[in-house]
């Protein structure tokens, strides 16, 4: 059984882990561990000592060693003696702000919880023993109910939590901060590992200790944002990419989160994750409840690498969804980068065609084919078709493109209006804005209120009829700007504070719409690139735009923080032109390929330009994408060096795919920097069978898995800066102890 509970004492294993708690005799819930798996109560991890200005609670008596302040807690909250980082902070009709919470009981089922309007991990076929745990806390005196739900998927070492609140008492209940997740780990030396950038250049890695104090991160932007990812990592000090402990965080949650690390004062650390408690003021009367977005919660003894791998199946087999969930994507031509807003249909037709003829099997309009829309600072909210632009209907640019033997995507921005545009001019009132005070304009646009029903519904018809009357097979839906002016006219004064929560459920419920009345649509999320790149929007849209920058160099380390915590299926990636329109740089074609394959494959260029040999090279690797799809998709994904840490003539980026069964791989290598004279790049591979033969299927070069991950490979080829190189490897089938082909290294 995934989870026991015996005597008050739950324990929930994963095949690889084990999470430990126990309600104690005066009835609060301590953490107890968190970890390698391992058997029978670790109660006797926990301390009781008399610390001075670390109170006790009234039950405790005259036991001075009984502190809130000190023990391990399941779900801290403010106000009954713990001074650290809170899970909950509750305000009290008479303005307090005190809470406190004991057992009241608890259940378990089988199979995993769901949250009602919210993106949530859920059970996928291939998954056994599946469970969920309900822990009651209760607060005797406000008559709050807090349920702490956990879902255990033994065999993906996963533990997903989220937390419901019931108001059962007389008394308004104000929330001023709900975490999903709280963490307190008794024992060890972290570090913290975050994820921050900005706009085209998102998820850089920062490893910092997690040292005294509380280190707090997240967004106050109302979405997850290009500066923090709501994926951390806490890891002990030695662990490396290869070894140690490791614990993930991943917020299944797309607005403004808080994510922290608190070392205290007795060396414990608290690790918590949850709504942004800025901006956030919820309340809740008598009868009336809440429900807090999931977390999903991974360990790992085995290093850095093995945790994303985690991430990596969960997200994959458990959070997205749809047809394109395990069914290979169309590659796509995206014409952004090729024509910004001046197209018009024949001009688009002329990109697609090409690339058809070139074994692209995608187009998708980008911004500018409705309303008034020739630049970026007019018509969002329009979502009429601009057919003067266009030359004729979409519906005739549809067909167009699909007798080209083409599939046909389209871009929108739903959330979105401009000030010059109808929508604006006849619902002013439908845009987030601070009444009497002029809103912050970002990109010249505003946001529209999608804690409105009204609006989501009026958007939701306006797009909904496009894909009822066009052939449309997919969706770029993006989002361009921060939340600054949190406000809506469809909420009292006192209700202002759940706005931010609110648009995010209005945002849900329109994509929840979208996938289950077009299933056949394919949506790629977007915000500027990797806004809100999060395990929210996967539950919808299958993959993201990873980044507005395509320049390869640039993907190699944007791709690079973005495999910590997701799956290269996830990853929105495209080839584009040289010299690349972010940041100049001229870059050779194959290397663009190279990083554009690990991801959903593109391109984002008129390839009427290129010269008939890219052409040639473009073909071909449309076709080898399509063959090699299944292993870069579905296989493990390790990452071999570091391309924020590299030593002068190591600077070499590489990564690699292998199958399920080990039997095949596949390796990429860039070469960041050339010096004169220098010396020979070389790789240790990972994730092989040390005592199997694997020929290269580029040079026919046979080699032991034990040689290619103990010694390495040499990347002699590597030579040109911004070069690249790509190896297959397969197994070579024994025959009386010798290798069919090839030469044995
Ligand atoms: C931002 C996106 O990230 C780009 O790819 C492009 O779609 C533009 N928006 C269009 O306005």
């Amino acid at each position: 059984m995934a989870i026991v509970a015996e005597k008050n004492l739950f324990t929930l294993h994963t095949d690889h882990s084990t999470y430990q708690m126990k309600a104690d005799d005066l009835g609060y819930l301590l953490h107890l561990y968190y970890g390698e798996r391992a058997e029978g109560s670790m109660e006797y991890l926990l301390h009781y000592g008399d610390r001075g200005f670390s109170g006790n609670p009234y039950d405790a008596g005259s036991d001075r060693t009984y502190s809130l302040d000190a023990l391990p807690q399941e779900y801290p909250v403010r106000g009954n003696g713990d001074f650290r980082m809170p899970a909950l902070i509750v305000r009290r009709e008479n303005g307090a702000v005190s809470s406190d919470l004991r057992y009241a009981g608890y259940r378990i089922l089988d199979g995993k919880y769901e949250l009602s309007g919210l993106p949530a991990v859920y059970e996928a076929e291939q998954d056994q023993d599946v469970q969920t745990l309900e822990v009651d806390l209760k607060d005797m005196e406000t008559g709050l109910l807090v349920t702490l739900l956990y879902g255990v998927f033994p065999k993906k070492d996963v533990i997903t939590r989220a937390v419901r609140l019931q108001n059962e008492g007389q008394e308004l209940l104000t929330l001023e901060s709900v975490q999903s997740a709280s963490l307190d780990l008794i024992y060890g030396d972290y570090d913290w590992i975050q994820f921050y950038g900005r706009h085209a250049m998102e998820r850089n890695v920062q490893r910092i200790p997690a040292a005294h104090g509380a280190h707090v991160i997240g967004s106050r932007r109302g979405t997850s944002s290009h500066q923090y990812n709501p994926f951390v990592i806490l890891a002990e000090k030695e662990t490396t990419e290869d070894f140690g402990a490791c614990y993930g965080m991943s917020f299944v949650y797309s607005g403004g989160f808080q994510a922290f690390a608190e070392r205290d004062q007795y060396d414990q650390t608290r690790m918590g994750m949850g709504i942004s408690p800025e901006g956030f003021s919820w309340s809740l009367k008598p009868g009336e409840s809440f429900t807090a977005p999931e977390v999903i919660l991974s360990y790992t003894g085995k290093g850095l690498g093995e945790l994303s791998r985690q991430y990596h199946r969960i997200l994959r087999h458990n959070v997205c969804r749809g047809m394109y969930k395990e069914v290979r994507r169309p590659i796509l031509i995206n014409n952004w980068e090729a024509t910004y807003f001046d197209f018009n249909g024949n001009k688009i037709y002329e990109i697609a065609k090409q690339a058809a003829e070139l074994g692209v099997e995608m187009l998708v309009l980008d911004d500018g084919w409705f309303g008034k829309r020739d630049s970026d600072d007019s018509g969002l909210g329009d979502w009429q078709v601009n057919e003067k632009k266009l030359g004729g209907t979409l519906g005739d640019l549809s067909e167009r493109i699909h007798s080209l033997g083409m599939k046909f995507g389209l871009w929108i921005e739903p959330e979105m209006v401009s000030e010059d545009s109808d929508l604006y001019r006849a619902h002013p009132d439908w845009a987030l804005a601070v009444p009497g005070k002029k809103p912050v304009r970002s990109r010249y646009q505003l946001v529209l209120d999608f804690s409105r029903k009204e609006v989501v519904d009026y958007i939701y018809g306006q797009i909904s009829s496009l894909l009822d009357t066009v052939p449309i097979e997919y969706l770029k839906w993006d989002m361009n700007r921060s939340i600054a002016d949190v406000y809506s006219n469809g909420a009292k004064p006192e209700e202002q504070g759940k706005v931010l929560h609110q648009y995010v459920l209005g945002l849900y419920d329109f994509l929840e719409r979208l996938h289950r009345n077009y299933p056949q649509v394919l949506i790629e999320g977007c915000s500027g690139g990797g806004g809100r790149f999060d395990a929210g929007m996967l539950y919808y849209t299958p993959q993201i735009w990873c980044s507005d920058n395509t320049d390869a160099i640039d993907r190699v380390c944007i791709q690079y923080g973005t495999s910590f915590g997701y799956p290269v299926s996830a990853v929105g990636a495209h080839v584009s032109a040289v010299p690349n329109h972010q940041n100049g740089r001229t870059t050779p074609l194959k290397t663009r390929a190279n990083l554009a394959m690990a991801g959903s494959f593109g391109y984002e260029l008129d390839l009427n330009r290129l010269s008939e040999e890219d052409k040639r090279q473009i073909s071909i690797y449309n076709q080898e994408f399509k063959e090699l799809w299944p292993l870069i998709h579905s296989g493990d994904y390790y990452r071999l060096s570091n391309p924020f840490c590299m030593k002068q003539d190591q600077e070499t980026a590489a990564w690699m795919h292998v199958s399920e069964d080990q039997r095949e791989a596949l390796v990429f290598a860039v070469l960041l920097n050339a010096h004169g004279n220098p010396s020979v790049p070389r790789v240790r591979l990972k994730g092989l069978k040390a005592d199997r033969m694997y020929c290269s299927r580029e040079t026919g070069t046979v080699y032991s898995g034990a040689a290619l991950m103990s010694a390495g490979i040499v990347l002699s080829d590597l030579k040109q800066e911004y070069g690249s190189i790509r190896i297959h490897l397969t197994e070579m089938k024994q025959e009386n102890g010798q290798s069919r082909e090839g030469e044995i290294q």
